[in-house]
């Protein structure tokens, strides 16, 4: 049987609550008063993760957290401007954390810490944001009506256009910004008028839209669609709470592109009053931290001296995408466009 809630969720909740009542005030601050010596706004609600735990009392500095989703966050920080309390911005969408950039939220960090942890091709250029976790958005089918040789291993998404999988395929809506840029992607990869094509297959197959990873997944077993597209720790996930879970993982593209991927990562504010306390806490989730940051929500560690756990570990290695986040930052509007354009909602 699926449990929608795990006990891990329901205990953090009530840890949050306290935390919040006992500071009287919003804020979720891990140490229980109000405010901390840092603010962190995160787009990661994935519980209290135990990396910030062990940062705390490993530095004895006070964290705190508001949580909202990538561009909720990115629009308040922008109207809160010089008065804002935000120190680190964590976004879970590269697209996202180059707008920030772009927009001129975040501060540059000059760090040998973070240079010697964060591969190049995972962080900004200037060093205005730098990616912590990686995630592989990829097929994931019932084994019981799908045999994987049905997939085109050359453009594994495109493919999804072939009227065999009509009535068969269920995907996230298009307010979600996995969605937004994985089309982002593809106009990059294929330009627009290919993407749209691409697209527009899925609707001609009938699509189901939902509105979030874990009904795909149980969509998936319950066999009530056969092929979906979802993150693959929401499946590392559901597996670990139920091993008999009726679902397989495939990596896409893997003879053509490589499976489309995205980074939770952060920056720090530019009106941090508090930006060496923000800049130890990013070195921290990048090095020290980063086992645990990114095994809580079975994440790929961008820092190559740090392993994935060993369930993720288990899926095996595949080609990834390029990540482009200039390209999903500035190809948002055009990917959120043509998904309005083809009626994908
Ligand atoms: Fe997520």
């Amino acid at each position: 049987m699926r449990r929608s809630t795990r006990p891990l969720v329901a205990w953090t909740a009530v840890v949050a609550a306290l935390a919040a009542t006992v500071s009287g005030c919003g804020f979720l601050g891990l140490g229980g008063d109000a405010p901390g010596d840092l603010q962190v706004y995160s787009a990661r609600h994935y519980d209290l993760e135990q990396a910030f735990v062990d940062f705390e009392k490993d530095t004895g500095l006070k964290v705190d957290f508001i949580y909202g989703d990538d561009s909720e966050l990115l629009e308040r920080l922008k109207a809160e401007g010089d008065e804002t309390p935000a120190d680190l911005f964590v976004t879970v969408d590269a697209g996202n954390l180059w707008n920030a950039a772009h927009q001129g939220e975040l501060a540059p960090v000059d760090s040998e810490v973070l240079e010697a942890s964060v591969p190049a091709e995972y962080q900004d250029p200037e060093n205005r944001w730098f990616g912590l976790a990686l995630r592989a958005r990829t097929v994931a089918y019932n084994p019981d009506a799908v045999d994987p040789a049905e997939f085109d291993t050359q453009d594994t998404y495109a493919g999804l256009g072939d009227p065999k999988w009509k009535g068969r395929l269920c995907m996230r809506d298009s307010t979600e910004a996995y969605t937004q840029s994985l089309v982002a992607s593809l106009i990059d990869l294929h330009g627009r008028e290919r993407a749209q094509e691409i697209v527009q297959g899925w609707m001609d197959n009938d699509v189901d839209i939902m509105s979030n990873d874990i009904l795909l997944l149980e969509a998936l077993d319950a066999g009530t669609c056969d092929v979906a597209l979802v993150n693959h720790y929401y499946y590392a996930r559901e597996l670990a709470d139920n091993p008999d879970l009726d679902v397989k993982l495939f990596w896409a593209s893997q003879d053509g592109a490589g499976t489309h991927v995205n980074l939770s990562g952060a920056g720090i504010v530019k009106s941090s009053d508090a930006p060496e306390k923000a800049q130890r806490l990013l070195e921290w989730l990048a090095s020290d931290g980063q086992e645990e940051f990114v095994g809580d929500n079975h994440e790929f560690p961008v820092n190559p001296s740090v392993q994935p756990d060993d369930l993720v570990a288990s899926f095996g290695d595949f080609k990834k995408m390029p990540i482009n986040a200039e390209a999903y930052g500035q190809l948002n509007t055009e990917a959120v466009d043509l998904l309005a354009e083809v009626g994908y909602e």
